[in-house]
């Protein structure tokens, strides 16, 4: 197996003496491991242990920077293809959940851009408490794994549900996040994302809400899922994503383009855009002037990106609209659906708060066309992002079955 490197964080519970068996297995497993501790964990377990079996020395002084030339915490974090905190307390599960990084395992949770998984392990009564449970759900609803530990006698003397998981399982649940993570090698690709911009004069313009964090969300996804990305973008406030192809684009008319070309070598086509619909039909050379009098303002359609490019379509390649209603979302959809020839349709209710426009979670309906419909919990952007794609894989997959079967 190609050395990929995992990061586990401990925690300070009696549970981290497990973090030694977690970490051999993980180094028997082919992984390159690098241990992080709380301050609080190196009480109940020596970093001279993990260090012998990871053959690295293990970080927990947030301060100590032992190579000069970078960032511990950064660099560490850059590194991973997956980090796995484990055995989670209570207390780091509340500072996962609210961001507060005061420690190594916590400031490297923030600024690791993998998939994470958290393996909880505390008394049951804590577990069960309603602090505790709803951390873990602010977590899920983030995208971080979280497992369910395990039941049996627990250190404090109670019996119940609050062991950490087996080694065995945590290792396993990585593996097969692993492999997931891949499962869109050899696939191309193009994203759309964020608002077009259509001109008035040179100081005005028509354009939408949208940031491109949907967009975006799709693109990072479907990179660490192993797929080549184009991200063809209007203008956002947001970074480039780091390994897509940028395509930044001002208009209708350029994303259209920018798609075209991008499509001559694509698989799939994600329109997470919200394209302007309407464009003046002259466009002053000038700033209209106040004293110009009220200037009459005649708009036509934009080119439909998604209908034009369908129409055009090579066998094989998969093309998914988003829908932004807010009415009727779902006849809506489905219209649209049908009318501009997609695959499939990401409906979402932009008046509902917390969806649609520039927010960092969303709440979609995914429609198929065969019929398929799938009501996706309100959840961040790149948890909604990696549904759609399983989704989109899935009936790739089963095209390719009725195709060879
Ligand atoms: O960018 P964010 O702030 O994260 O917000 C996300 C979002 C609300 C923009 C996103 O979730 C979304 O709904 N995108 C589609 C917005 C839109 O234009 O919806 P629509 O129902 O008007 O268009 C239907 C589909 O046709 C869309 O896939 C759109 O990209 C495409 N379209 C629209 C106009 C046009 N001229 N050409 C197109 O291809």
């Amino acid at each position: 197996m190609e050395q990929k490197s995992i990061l586990v964080g401990v925690g300070g519970g009696i549970a981290a003496y497990k973090s030694a068996s977690l970490c051999s297995l993980l180094v028997k497993n082919g992984f390159d491991v690098q241990a992080l501790m709380t301050e609080h964990a190196t009480r109940f377990i020596q970093p001279l242990t993990l260090q012998a079996l990871t053959k690295h020395p293990v970080i927990f002084d947030t301060f100590a920077e032992p190579n000069p030339s970078e960032i511990a915490h950064i660099a560490v974090a850059d590194r991973a293809k997956l980090y796995v905190i484990a055995p989670a307390t209570a207390n780091l599960i509340a500072k996962l959940a609210h961001g507060l990084a005061d420690d190594m395992v916590t400031t490297t949770a923030l600024a690791a851009t993998c998939r994470t998984v958290v393996a909880p392990a505390m008394n049951v009564h804590m577990y069960d408490h309603p602090a505790v449970q709803e951390n873990l759900q602010i977590l899920r609803d983030r995208g971080v794994i979280v497992m369910d530990p395990g039941e049996g006698p627990l250190a404090c003397g109670y019996t119940g549900k609050g062991r950490m998981p087996e080694p065995e399982d945590i290792v396993s649940v990585i593996k097969a996040l692993l492999e997931e993570q891949q499962d869109l090698e050899g696939l191309h690709f193009v994203i759309t994302a964020g608002p077009t911009v259509e001109d008035i004069d040179p100081v005005r313009f028509l354009t939408n809400r949208s940031s491109g964090k949907m967009g975006y969300a799709l693109a990072a996804q479907a990179i660490s899922r192993g797929a080549k990305v184009t991200l063809v973008s209007g203008p956002t406030h947001l970074n480039p994503v780091p390994g897509a192809k940028m395509v930044h684009i001002r208009s209708t008319e350029q994303m259209l383009r920018g798609v075209q070309e991008a499509m001559a070598d694509a698989d799939v086509l994600i329109a997470a855009a919200a394209p302007a619909d309407y464009r003046p039909v002259q466009v002053f050379g000038h700033k209209w002037k106040k004293s110009d009098g009220l200037p009459e303002l005649a708009l036509e359609e934009t080119p439909d990106i998604l209908a034009t490019v369908s129409r055009s379509r090579r066998e094989g390649q998969t093309i998914v609209g988003f829908a932004a209603e807010t009415r009727d979302a779902l006849s809506f959809g489905r219209r649209k659906l049908e009318s501009k020839g997609l695959d499939m349709i990401i409906v979402n209710d932009v008046s509902q708060p917390g969806a649609g426009f520039d927010v960092d979670t969303n709440q979609v309906v995914v429609i198929s066309r065969t019929g398929d419909v799938d009501t996706l919990p309100m959840m961040a952007k790149s948890s909604v992002a990696d549904r759609i794609l399983t989704r989109v894989k899935a009936l790739r997959n089963s095209v390719d079955g009725e195709r060879t079967g």
